[in-house]
């Protein structure tokens, strides 16, 4: 009876359509925040870490909503990240769903992540709901939105809901919907426990917490239960909502959507995708995991202090747990040190994942400019992957290097075609095709290098166009191409950190750009500093940064000692996210500077 009555959903849209908005709304109509103000007053009891502990975020809240036809349901909205890095996260999310809320903006029609998100919903079965939003701006063209979706999506948008989350117009309509279009969750009570865990946070009072999402069966405190990937078990300590904030409940049943915790303290245990049953009545097997998601972009991760290893290393196994993207493993540099090599989906998710390391960890590091993979035919008949263009072979033991390449497409106003189609064939991209989406929009579509699109594709793009274009782009496979190493020698020494995998036709251009902009970012030292870009042991690129002309400690010469050290410490500081490489410090910045190129 209470399965009847559970509608679970999520909402996808395009980044700044309005989902947030809409969220916001759809807590408010089901009076979710005025609930929340009263759980607040019930925690202030609490002890202090209890309290702290509650705090945690699972991206799914459950919502009470008292629908015309005089029943109260239970909604269960799951978030999903818009960004074309994230769309792993988007289906994993999507996977503890009935239906979903496809949000377009009436005055931006479908975009890149529209589309991206709204095919991984149909590939799930999902029903979905088409919403469009902001009617209220005076740009908005809900027709022209309605057309957009029936012709790009194939979905029936004649009865779309016009919506202005901002004012609330339409929004007791989506909400309606929501109980007549979605489905209740199917599955059966009286089954062996199966639940889906889509999403993971620890929590340093009560351990791993699971969002989970039950298939089957039930769930209570006390339960023995077991992840069926690798047999662990645990006794159940908690169960629970999250309406927004924690509530514990007795039990969670099918169709639930709620959090698990059992005092797990392994955090590598828990794997987003895998599913929970008991172990005393397991079920038979286990829920379709996910699709394996394979990072697309490496770069090397080092402490700035050596000591600080471990900690990276700990840091990096806490993200990693609601972060199944999330790959790496040590990695030894001559010039860095010890460190990791950390493989991402694109270059947002590594500067999430820098900032948290940075952030909530408090770490200094040096990051590596990212890197593809390749595929290296040797001439000694094996075939190789590298990650790190340090470690690709000597030209003459290479046959063939094969890179990944991408489908892009790129969605822009008819005016901004030029410029968007410049840019691609400057980064060695290859026309495919161009459909006109309406009247005033286009779809180019461009196979690219993906290693192209991570050296600031999409910032380019963006500038030429306003803003306006929209980019979203899957990897297609491996092609061959003329690609060489092109080391990167500081005061004559090689710098492997340093090294990158270049086209031929472009490596005199990024040598040069890339020397230059070293100079510019390795401060003076106390001796001048050759730095030569080479390919093989030929020099295609040199320039040279000019000693100090006074030591700094000259002129404390016969000063107090006091003085001194206070320089001295003054010096340290300002060398955090320095690195000595041999002899010579580099910033952060100089291990980027390959990126900043064109
Ligand atoms: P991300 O969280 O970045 O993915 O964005 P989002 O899709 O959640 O969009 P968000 O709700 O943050 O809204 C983006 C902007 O659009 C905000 O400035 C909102 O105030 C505005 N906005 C949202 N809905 C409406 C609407 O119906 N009308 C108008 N005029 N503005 C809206």
């Amino acid at each position: 009876e209470r399965q009847k009555h559970i509608r679970n959903f999520s909402i996808v849209a395009h980044i700044d359509h309005g989902k947030s908005t809409l969220a916001d709304r759809i807590l408010e109509l089901t009076d979710t925040i005025a609930k929340r103000d009263m759980q607040a007053q019930v925690l202030d009891d609490m002890p202090l870490e209890r309290e702290r502990g509650i705090t945690i975020k699972l991206n799914a809240v459950e919502l009470h909503y008292k629908a015309k036809d005089g029943e109260t349901y239970i909604f269960h909205l799951i978030d999903t990240p818009g960004h074309v890095d994230f769309s792993y996260e988007v289906s994993r999310s999507l996977a503890a769903c009935e239906g979903a809320l496809l949000l377009v903006d009436a005055a931006q029609g479908v975009e890149a992540q529209t589309l991206a998100n709204v095919y991984l919903a149909l590939d799930d079965d999902l029903e979905i709901v088409p919403i469009i939003n902001k009617v209220d701006l005076p740009s908005a063209q809900p027709e022209v939105v309605k057309e957009e979706i029936e012709e790009m999506i194939g979905l029936d948008a004649s009865d779309a809901i016009l919506t202005s989350a901002k004012t609330g117009l339409g929004v007791p309509e989506v909400l309606e919907r929501i109980v007549s279009d979605i489905p209740a969750p199917s599955g059966d009570l009286d089954k062996p426990l199966k639940a889906l865990i889509f999403d993971s946070v620890y929590d340093s009072y009560r351990g791993v917490v699971l969002a989970v999402r039950i298939e089957d069966g039930i769930v209570q405190v006390g339960d023995t239960i077991e992840l069926m990937s690798n047999k662990k078990r645990y006794e159940v300590t908690e169960v629970g909502v999250m309406s927004p904030k924690a509530v514990q409940k007795d039990y969670l049943m099918v169709g639930d959507v709620g959090y698990i915790t059992a005092a797990i303290k392994t955090i590598q245990d828990t794997r987003v995708g895998d599913t929970v049953t008991l172990a005393d009545n397991p079920a038979d097997k286990p829920l379709d995991g996910f699709r394996q998601i394979t990072p697309m972009v490496y770069s090397g991760l080092f402490p700035v202090d050596n000591a600080k290893f471990n900690d990276l290393r700990e840091a990096l196994e806490k993200l990693q747990l609601n972060d199944a993207a999330l790959e790496f493993e040590p990695e030894t540099s001559q010039a860095l040190g010890f460190g990791f090599r950390v493989g991402f989906l694109g270059l947002l998710h590594m500067d999430v994942v820098q900032e948290r390391l940075e952030r909530d960890f408090d770490l200094d590091l040096i990051m590596t400019a990212p890197s593809v993979d390749y595929q290296v035919d040797k001439t000694d008949g094996t075939t190789i992957t590298i990650d790190n263009p340090a470690e690709l072979p000597d030209s003459s033991e290479v046959k063939e290097i094969r890179e990944p390449y991408v489908k892009a497409s790129i969605m822009v106003p008819n005016d901004y075609v030029g410029p968007v189609m410049e840019i691609a064939q400057r980064k060695r991209g290859e026309f495919v095709t161009m459909d006109y989406l309406d009247k005033y929009r286009v779809n180019v579509i461009y196979n690219l290098p993906l290693s192209e699109i991570i050296y600031d594709f999409f910032d380019q793009l963006k500038s030429s166009t306003k803003g306006y274009a929209s980019l979203d782009y899957e990897v297609t496979g491996y092609r061959a191409s003329d690609l060489v190493k092109m080391d990167i020698l500081l005061n004559g020494d090689p710098v492997d950190a340093l090294s990158s995998i270049v086209h031929k036709d472009f490596a005199y251009d990024r040598g040069r750009a890339i020397v230059a902009k070293l100079k510019e970012t390795i401060p003076r030292q106390q001796f001048e500093v050759p730095i030569q870009a080479a390919i093989g042991t030929k020099i295609i690129a040199r320039s040279t940064v000019k000693a100090y002309r006074k030591n700094v400690l000259a002129k404390c010469y016969g000063g107090d000692i006091t003085r001194k050290r206070k320089l001295l410490e003054k010096q340290k500081a300002g060398k955090k996210r320095m690195k000595a490489v041999g002899s010579v410090e580099v910033p952060q910045k100089a291990f980027m500077s390959i990126l900043k190129m064109n």
